[in-house]
């Protein structure tokens, strides 16, 4: 007998489409963490309390976890032999794990180039068939969307997937259950647009059972060179240091314009310097890696504090969507490179200079 956390298609069956021939596919995802930002709270305004959802501890990594194990076990119970996915990074890590995990074959494209490194190892190891296009994600979206309506046995499994989002707004739950309400405000990043109308879907309904406990505004934040729902303009060319919201055409678009509106929440941009400034604080003053998508939505809640736009008191939660560990590239771009010295300790002392007196 197995005590503790049973993963998301059990622990939240009573909220999913679930029927009796769904199997019950799991890697123990969900039940992350919510951690208070005691440093980062000082910056917000008076009395202000950051939370942290730390989805980078699903694992696959990221937030996918949550609507990838149910997309994946409707695939089986549909009979499909194939799962395929157009992906920046996350996506395809987490369909190639569940895939690897149910049998089925996954195939993933991604823009060449434009993955971070962890990812792309991971899609590997899961035994996942990769290719890179070369295009951005947009364009790579378009081709398995066409793919799979041609072929019926293989299941497309990025958020235009309904399944994926009735997992995802999972999280939402969590983070009710974990604060005893919902926050004044949920801040996310939004790249296909999917996990914030997951988000709000999952607030909806945990409402709709218990009105006492409010809704969130949703605040989304996108990256200034990849911000489509905060100009209302497609982008041709997105580019951003955070390549896993790099996308231009959001296919969830609607549902996160209604969340937004209907939250009374808003969209906003920040730029790379923001995110990778947020990138940094919430690993030196937290102690939380989270990857630089993730960090957009920190970087927004910065930029909005600024303006004062926050009532004294209130509680944020922002979504850490990835592991800071999927993009050793962008970790070790801030610059500080170990030091190379003997295997002596008079050679350490010597080289810290005065760094150790009083230790
Ligand atoms: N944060 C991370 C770390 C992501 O990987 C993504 C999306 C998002 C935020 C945005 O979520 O698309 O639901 O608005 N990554 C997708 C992928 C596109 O292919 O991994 P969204």
């Amino acid at each position: 007998m197995v005590l503790g956390w049973r993963g998301i298609l059990r622990e939240f069956a009573d909220h999913l489409p679930l029927t009796k021939d769904t199997p019950l596919l799991t890697l123990n995802e969900g039940n992350t963490p919510l951690i208070e930002a005691t440093k980062l709270s000082g910056m917000l305004g008076e009395g202000v309390r950051l939370f942290l959802k730390y989805e980078g501890l699903n694992p696959s990594g990221s937030f996918k976890d949550r609507g990838m194990v149910l997309a994946v076990a409707k695939a089986v119970e549909e009979g499909a032999r194939k799962v395929v996915c157009a992906s920046t990074g996350n996506t395809s890590a987490s369909a190639a794990a569940y895939a690897a995990r149910a049998g089925l074959d996954c195939l993933v494209l991604i823009p060449h180039g434009k993955v971070a490194l962890g990812k792309l190892a991971q899609a590997i190891m899961y035994g996942a068939r990769v290719i890179a296009v070369e295009g951005n994600f947009d364009q790579a979206l378009a081709i398995v969307q066409e793919m799979s309506m041609r072929q019926q046995d293989i299941i497309l499994v990025n958020s235009v997937n309904p399944y994926r989002l009735e997992g995802q707004k999972t999280a939402a739950y969590e983070v009710c259950r974990d604060l005893g309400k919902a926050p004044d405000f949920l801040a996310i990043p939004v790249g296909n647009a999917g996990n914030i109308s997951a988000y709000w879907k999952g607030f909806c309904e945990v409402y709709e059972s218990n009105p006492s406990l409010s809704r969130p505004r949703m605040l989304g934040f996108q990256a200034a060179g990849a911000a489509p729902l905060v100009t209302g303009q497609t982008v041709d060319k997105p580019e951003t240091v955070a390549t896993a919201i790099r996308i231009g055409c959001p296919v969830n678009r609607e549902k996160a314009i209604m969340a937004v509106q209907q939250s009374g929440g808003i969209f906003e941009s920040v730029t790379d310097r923001e995110i990778l400034q947020a990138y940094w604080l919430l690993a030196e003053k937290e102690g939380v890696f989270a990857e630089p998508a993730s960090s957009a939505a920190v970087a927004g809640v910065l930029k909005l504090a600024r303006s004062g736009y926050f009532p004294p008191g209130s509680t944020i939660v922002s979504v850490l969507t990835g592991n800071g560990l999927k993009d050793p590239d962008t970790a070790m771009f801030k610059g500080a490179k170990p030091m190379i010295l003997p295997a002596s300790l008079d050679a350490i002392e010597e080289a810290l200079h005065g760094e150790l007196v009083g230790v």
